[in-house]
């Protein structure tokens, strides 16, 4: 994949048009670690072209596996054998690789993954996947910077989650589905990711009821022959959807979000109409028609069906040009205001306190040179240029390419002056 370096922005006038949004970063990832389940040709359709996705498949590729592209589908060759290590010139580099320990442990009986990196916004404990995965039997150490798990037999088991995390409850589901017996995960994550993920692997020969709500029931199949390839489309990627509807409301105008699901962002669409906007739903996606400027409100970000903590860069974004003062609070991740100097360079006027945000609106932005620190801080701010004086330019977009793809191609086809370069 070509490697992007800045995004260049040039404030202008109204979005209009329709924009298209790709497959889903946090499902399609978490996909490619199910076909670790089971050996077979899988092809996984819908599948965006970010660099996350590069990386998953390279991890892939070093357990074993195949992968190749065409166009907007993914072909997985998973052989007889996998070797159930994540090496961590590859795990350093994005978080969400931690996703492979739950299915090499069912597949192999153990799983070698290194300590995990990724996005640059505070501590991002494990705790819940180790102690869920020890309840099924699993066993651990690390050493050298790797996390080691074993178990020749998981056992179901009850597992209360103390908080609903999205990579805990994927992993325990993805280990859970070779367990001998009924595996129960109480304060599960309703994510509809999750649920995207459950439905591949039921296609896969699992047995998994009540994804998408707080209780998941995992009936195990504990023979490796009952578990066999499938096919799958990935789900649109809300957060996709959600920087375009932030864009329009920062710009005024009038768009659709082709593809979006409005019920995967409900309580979004909500605030947002609260703000000023006009949205409704059809079968081709989100359609939206913001005012010139926004009326603030007050938000914070909560485990679905919340507003995820993932929309907020472009919440506190729009409530930067909004008319009034709006309060943000972070309940998921310390750390994850740090982009707000940087629209604080563009002359929002913000104050953060611990996990709060006082935003009071301005007028205009004015455009300067600034920093990506992760996916979403980065098209926060190149969104925020769609509604500076003069021009924005993003520095360390490369992050912006993890989880986009063509995000200024794609804000060009609605009238927003933007180049990658
Ligand atoms: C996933 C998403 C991320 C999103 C987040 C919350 C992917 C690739 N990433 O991340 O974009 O922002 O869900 O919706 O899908 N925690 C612990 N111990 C653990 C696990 C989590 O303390 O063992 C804490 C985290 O530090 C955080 C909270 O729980 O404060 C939520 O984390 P989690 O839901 O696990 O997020 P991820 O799966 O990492």
């Amino acid at each position: 994949m070509e490697s992007i370096e800045q995004i260049r922005v040039r404030g202008g006038g109204p979005l209009e048009g329709s924009i298209p949004v790709g497959g889903a970063k946090n499902s399609v990832l978490k996909l490619m670690a199910a076909t670790l389940l089971a050996e077979g040709a899988y092809h996984l359709h819908n599948v965006p072209r970010i660099t996350d996705v590069d990386l998953m498949s390279d991890l892939l590729c070093a357990t074993g596996c195949s992968v190749a592209r065409d166009g907007t589908t993914l072909r997985i060759d998973v052989p007889a054998e996998i070797e159930p290590v994540a090496p961590y010139e590859i795990v350093e580099q994005f978080r969400a690789s931690i996703v492979v320990m739950g299915p090499m442990l069912a597949r192999c009986g153990e799983a070698r993954v290194a300590m995990p990196g990724g996005d640059d916004f505070g501590p991002r404990p494990i705790d819940m996947h180790v102690r869920g995965l020890q309840e099924l039997g699993a066993e651990f150490d690390t050493a050298h910077g790797y996390i080691h798990a074993r178990s020749q037999n998981l056992q179901g088991a009850r597992v209360l989650l103390e908080f609903p995390s999205v990579g805990a409850t994927e992993n325990l589901v993805m280990a859970a589905v070779r367990a001998k017996g009924t595996t129960v995960i109480d304060n599960a994550a309703r994510e509809p990711e999750i649920a995207d993920l459950c439905e591949l692997l039921n296609k896969m020969g699992a047995q998994i009821i009540g994804a998408g709500s707080s209780t998941i029931t995992i009936a195990g199949v504990d023979s490796q022959d009952a578990l066999h390839s499938a096919d799958h489309t990935v789900i649109p990627d809300r957060i996709e959807a959600a920087t375009y509807l932030c864009a329009v409301g920062i710009t005024g105008g009038e768009i659709t979000v082709a593809g979006a699901r409005h019920e995967h962002m409900s309580m979004l669409c909500q605030k947002l109409g609260e703000m000023g906007m006009r949205i409704s739903h059809d079968p081709d996606g989100i359609w939206a028609l913001a005012p010139r400027r926004m009326t603030s409100a007050d938000c914070q970000s909560l485990p679905y069906p919340g507003i995820a903590t993932d929309f907020k860069p472009f919440l506190v974004t729009l409530l930067a040009t909004a008319d009034g003062v709006g309060i943000v609070t972070e309940n998921l991740f310390s750390g994850r205001f740090r982009y707000v100097d940087e629209l604080r360079r563009m002359g929002a006027d913000i104050r953060t306190d611990s996990h709060h945000a006082v935003i009071r609106g301005v007028e205009r932005l004015s455009g300067a040179p600034v920093r990506a620190h992760d996916i979403r801080a980065g098209s926060a701010l190149v969104i925020a240029g769609l509604a500076a004086d003069g021009e924005t330019i993003v520095a360390d977009a490369d992050h912006i390419a993890r989880g986009y793809d063509d995000l200024a191609g794609k804000l060009r086809g609605i009238g927003g002056d933007v180049i990658a370069e």
